[in-house]
């Protein structure tokens, strides 16, 4: 027997980090330097094959980064099963969102457990070798424990780098749990 698994997945994290863009790579396998700033939520489907018995429906929710001065998260966060949080590599306020952006999160929606959602810590447009922290990003694997990641990647939705591999550890935590 067939079965289907529909999961929700919040993208979240500041204004420009690159949300749209991972998505847009992940899902059509296209990139563009142009910036058009998402307005509310977009969504977008990605059907995946999990294993013999199992098809995932993988349905992102790809929130604007103006969202986090907004009051409907709590409307978007609704039923969500998991969570990748992006911050831009070449811009520091933008990790230092991070935390507010998990903060948002946790206190809106958990896991019919009462546990948090899985999340995973994206650091988006490590191809941008020369500017802002990356020259000098730390290995993030005590901030991503301390503030209970499962896990984080360097990412770049230009080159096309972990944005498979941050999502398929997402989506691990996630079945993992039931
Ligand atoms: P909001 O919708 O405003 O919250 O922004 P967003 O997080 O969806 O950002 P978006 O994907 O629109 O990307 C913002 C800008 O960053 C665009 O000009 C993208 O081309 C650029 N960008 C996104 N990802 C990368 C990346 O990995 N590398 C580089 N160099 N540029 C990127
Ligand atoms: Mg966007």
């Amino acid at each position: 027997m067939q079965q289907e698994r529909l999961l929700k997945v919040l993208v979240i994290g500041d204004l420009g980090v690159g949300k749209t863009s991972i998505i847009k790579r992940y899902v059509h396998q296209i990139f563009s330097q142009h910036y058009r700033a998402t307005i509310g939520v977009d969504f977008a489907l990605k059907v995946l094959n999990w294993d013999h018995r199992t098809v995932i429906r993988l349905q992102l929710w790809d929130i604007a980064g103006q969202e986090r001065y907004g009051n409907m998260t709590r409307v978007y966060y609704r039923e969500a099963v998991g969570a990748l949080v992006v911050f831009d590599m070449t811009r520091a306020s933008t990790f230092q969102a991070v935390l507010k952006w998990k903060k948002d999160l946790d206190s809106k929606v958990a896991l019919g457990s009462g546990r948090p959602l899985p999340a995973v810590l994206l650091a988006n447009k490590c191809d941008q070798q020369r500017y802002g922290l990356c020259s000098k990003m730390p290995k993030l694997d005590n901030f991503s424990r301390d503030h209970n990641f499962v896990g984080w990647y360097e990412t770049s939705a230009k080159d096309n780098t972990n944005i498979d591999a941050a999502i398929m550890c997402l989506v691990q935590n996630i079945m993992a749990i039931d």
